[in-house]
């Protein structure tokens, strides 16, 4: 018997060390950490990292909003609260849309369709892809914008939001006071908040909601801020600059930190397979995309033209065409002509669930755009050559490389987030949407 267990004992040890050796020992790791460690500002891998569930001092955040868990619990409400749904072009379509219409969290928090539609829209189907127009608005009474929707996800790495950013007072929009009066949106930049805590204040304007003293009472909302926001006074508490600090504070909770890249960054080198790994070397090397995909998010702050279609184009989008100003994009802002064509890095996690990519939703899955990237041609001919990036050129990957790539965006970056969602808000209208083929749709009764 004594001998059977110390063969097994040997037996067990040996394994055990074969593995610690066979993990160390994987060249892929070895290659990988060096390549990432020598892209780091400060040499390390966890430069990449996300923070933890939970972990809000470790979340960019801005420092007259301090993340707390009560605003997120409010803010996670108020974005898919269709109550707040109150000033629709028409009123029967009052109550029926929230934030989440057009930002559905199934697919990258995008809208699921080629436009984002809330007022002016019926319906959800599975993912969002069955939302349409209502027949009896006019396209230009629809709460719809030329370009697509942003995700929401890993938003705390945004300093300046929007594909234009010309949200944000400070980073790319640092002296660029002079431009803030020119649209009725920016003037928000004055007060000195972080572009997402401005953005949102002017969210509730444009996408036709009501924040209010009485309308907290009615929803049953009032507690909530009072929790949230006990240190406000009364009178200003229950307004759009402290819902926006909840919806915030909920956006910037939004972090993609168990999908398998996350976790092979903070040392579990099994959570990527050897073909993900080997992707993601593509990624980080031969294919550039480091070069403007970087950080925690992998996005950046900064605009390039890659010359893809405008929204108009698809001839499915409602209320946009040739002239308008969004195919500008960070040259709608700036209103000078070599910003002109040039937009936003956006970050990268769980796109595979996004059926629409880029500001135009010209390509549809994450192949797509890989093959876009490969091949370097524009697609666009009406977007000058100056204005295209210099990194925007054929880079020769093999079939290997670009189905190993592919793999490791849809797999290494992407992470349920199922745990982020409310189950209810608190007016028990049916979420993100409210009308009656959404409800359908939706199996809210
Ligand atoms: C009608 C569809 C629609 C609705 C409703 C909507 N959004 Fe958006 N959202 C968009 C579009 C389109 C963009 C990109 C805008 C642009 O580039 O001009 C966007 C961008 C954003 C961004 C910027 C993200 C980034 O990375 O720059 C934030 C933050 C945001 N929305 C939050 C919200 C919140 C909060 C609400 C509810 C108050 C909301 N949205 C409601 C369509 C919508
Ligand atoms: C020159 C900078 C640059 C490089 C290099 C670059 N990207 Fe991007 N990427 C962008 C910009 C800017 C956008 C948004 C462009 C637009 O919609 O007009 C984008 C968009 C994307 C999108 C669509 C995201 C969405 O939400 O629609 C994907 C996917 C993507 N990039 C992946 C990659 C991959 C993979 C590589 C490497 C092969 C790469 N990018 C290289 C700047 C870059």
């Amino acid at each position: 018997m004594r001998q059977v267990v110390y063969i097994l004992c040997f037996f067990t040890i040996c394994t055990f060390f074969r593995c610690t050796e066979d993990k160390l020992a994987n060249p892929l790791d070895v290659e990988l950490t060096n390549r990432l460690q020598g892209l780091s500002a400060t040499g390390s891998v966890t430069d990449y990292a996300l923070p933890d569930d939970g972990d809000y001092a470790s979340i960019p955040q801005d420092p007259q909003n301090p993340i707390t868990e009560d605003k997120i619990s409010l803010g996670r409400m108020l974005f898919f609260e269709t109550g707040l749904a109150l000033a629709p072009a028409r009123p029967y379509n009052e109550g029926t849309y929230s934030c989440g219409s057009c930002h559905v969290p199934t697919a990258a928090f995008t809208a699921g369709a080629v436009q984002g539609i809330a007022d002016g829209g019926v319906g959800f189907g599975d993912n969002g892809e069955g939302r349409s127009g209502i027949q009896l608005y006019d396209p230009s009474e629809m709460d719809v914008q030329g370009r697509r929707p942003l995700s929401m996800l890993n938003t705390a790495y945004v300093t300046n939001t929007t594909w234009s950013g010309k949200f944000g007072s400070d980073f790319a929009n640092e002296d660029t006071e002079h431009l803030w009066h020119l649209d009725p949106a920016t003037e928000v930049n004055s007060l000195g908040l972080a572009a997402m805590e401005s953005q949102v204040i002017e969210g509730f304007e444009l996408h036709r909601m009501v924040i209010s003293k009485d309308v907290m009472d009615d929803l049953g909302y009032t507690q909530y801020f009072d929790d949230a926001f006990a240190t406000v006074p009364t009178r200003e508490r229950y307004t759009r600059k402290y819902a926006s600090f909840a919806i915030s504070a909920y956006l910037r909770s939004l972090l993609t930190n168990q999908a398998p890249f996350q976790k092979w960054v903070k040392g579990d080198m099994q959570a990527m397979g050897d073909a993900e790994k080997r992707g993601a070397l593509v990624f980080f090397d031969k294919a550039g995309c480091y070069k403007c995909h970087k950080g925690p998010a992998l996005n950046a702050n900064e605009f390039y033209g890659l010359g893809v279609k405008d929204l108009y184009e698809t001839g499915l989008a409602f209320d946009t065409d040739e002239n308008d100003k969004a195919k500008f994009g960070r040259g709608e802002f700036t209103g000078a002509e070599e910003d002109n064509y040039k937009f936003k890095v956006p970050q990268l996690y769980n796109l595979k669930e996004a059926p629409f990519l880029f500001h135009g939703s010209s390509m549809h899955n994450l192949r797509e755009a890989v093959d876009y990237f490969n091949e370097g041609i524009p697609e666009n001919p009406n977007v000058p050559a100056s204005q295209i990036a210099p990194h925007f050129k054929p880079l020769y990957l093999t079939e290997i490389e670009v189905e190993e790539l592919t793999l490791f965006l849809e797999k290494s970056l992407y992470d349920p987030v199922d745990r982020h969602v409310p189950e209810f808000v608190l007016s028990g209208n049916c979420i993100p949407n409210n009308d009656q083929i959404s409800q359908r749709d939706l199996d809210c009764n």
